[in-house]
């Protein structure tokens, strides 16, 4: 592969030449966990124990950095993984940090209730206003801003390459959860971002068949810390789930394209219908956020998420009335989801400054054919 061939060229080609010794055109899964040396500490091709790195994972990191424009990525076995990881590389006991004020439920808790024990502290910012992340730099050393954009699960845009300027002048590493986006729509090393963080669980793999997390950075410095700390604390992606994650990763781009085009329909659907209080999707003009997404995003990406004006328990209700989409937790699959946030995804942030409305419906929309999917939430929307 070059650096000149297009995403979709990379993502079936990039880390996956046809296997040297058979031809197989895919990468086996190498089900493996050690490897015949060559008189002691002779390695074939740097590959000793499978913690430390496996061939199918090989694969799929390179992958992943081709397609965030990276030298370095690392799989990991869950999104959550890569984050525990990451953070305990970049910070030390004593650091405090910068947390989203809407993020996915489960990396607020790690920052909350895992790193607190550790000695990391942090306090909520604004990301989407990047003046009063300035502000928050100004006041004290702060070692990372975490960013995630869009954000989970109230689809808020950060403007990625304002932060990385505050964050760079005041000292700190810039980190940007691209889970929402995927890199087919947004690159957030190329504006800037030091670390891209994935729940490759998501679009990337895209099935809904796999759990797995990926960091991504442009330091290699910075790299081979986080692979030290990848192997010494050892949460890996097995080969099984490396496999299956590059299988999804080739078909990235056609299936984003097509969540895209679903979600605005739906979106658009939404914000005429009676029952809906306001829809919060990037695509739509009126998004706060609409302009700096039209400027760092191809596209809006797969997820909708909206409030009902009669309030949670209609929400509740709504969730549970659909045909096809299927009530459950989780995203970035073919197929689409619906779910209760406040009660599913964040009910671990419950009466933290994340918490989320109780009216609120997340969607994650699937590439079934639209229109069934607009008469989906046409009736499930109709009975109250
Ligand atoms: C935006 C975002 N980041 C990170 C994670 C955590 O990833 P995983 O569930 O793969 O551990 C999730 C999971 O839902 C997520 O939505």
């Amino acid at each position: 592969m070059t650096n000149q061939d297009g995403f979709e060229t990379l993502a079936i080609h990039a880390g996956q030449e046809p296997d040297p010794v058979t031809g197989a055109v895919v990468p086996p899964i190498y089900q493996v966990s050690t490897y015949k040396q060559d008189g002691v500490g002779g390695l074939r091709g740097g590959y000793e124990y499978s913690r430390s790195a496996n061939p199918t994972r090989t694969a799929l990191e390179q992958c992943l950095a081709a397609l965030e424009g990276a030298p370095r990525a690392l799989a990991f076995a869950s999104g959550m993984a890569a984050e525990d990881c990451l953070l305990r590389t970049v910070c030390s006991p004593g650091d405090h940090v910068l947390v989203p004020d809407d993020a996915y439920g489960g990396t607020y808790r790690l920052f909350a209730r895992v790193l607190s024990g550790w000695g990391l502290t942090h306090d909520v910012a604004a990301i989407s206003h990047v003046a009063t992340v300035r502000e928050q730099l100004a006041a004290r050393k702060i070692t990372v801003v975490w960013a995630e954009t869009p954000t989970n699960p109230l689809l808020g845009i950060a403007d990625i390459r304002a932060l990385a300027e505050a964050a760079h002048e005041a000292g700190a590493l810039l980190v940007v959860d691209n889970t929402f986006a995927s890199p087919y729509l947004q690159q957030p090393l190329a504006l800037g971002a030091d670390v891209v963080v994935h729940s490759t669980t998501k679009y990337l793999g895209g099935h809904s068949d796999v759990v797995g997390g990926a960091l991504v950075v442009a330091d290699p410095e910075l790299a081979e810390r986080l692979a030290f700390t990848q192997n010494a604390t050892g949460g890996v992606a097995g080969p099984f789930d490396s496999w299956l994650t590059l299988r999804g990763v080739k078909t990235l781009a056609a299936r984003m394209d097509r969540h895209c085009r679903n979600a605005m329909r739906v979106a658009q659907m939404l914000a005429e219908h009676p029952a809906v209080s306001e829809v919060l999707y990037p695509g739509l003009p009126s998004h706060p956020g609409h302009k700096t997404a039209q400027e760092q995003m191809r596209a809006f990406g797969g997820m909708v998420s909206f409030r009902l004006l009669a309030g949670e328990e209609a929400a509740v209700r709504a969730c549970g009335r659909t045909r096809l989409f299927t009530l459950g937790e989780s995203l970035g699959g073919v197929e689409s989801l619906i779910e209760h946030p406040a009660r599913m995804t964040h009910a671990s942030v419950t009466g933290s400054p994340l918490e989320v409305p109780g009216d609120l419906i997340r969607l994650s929309v699937g590439i079934e054919d639209c229109d069934d999917l607009l008469d989906d939430l046409r009736q499930a929307l109709s009975n109250d």
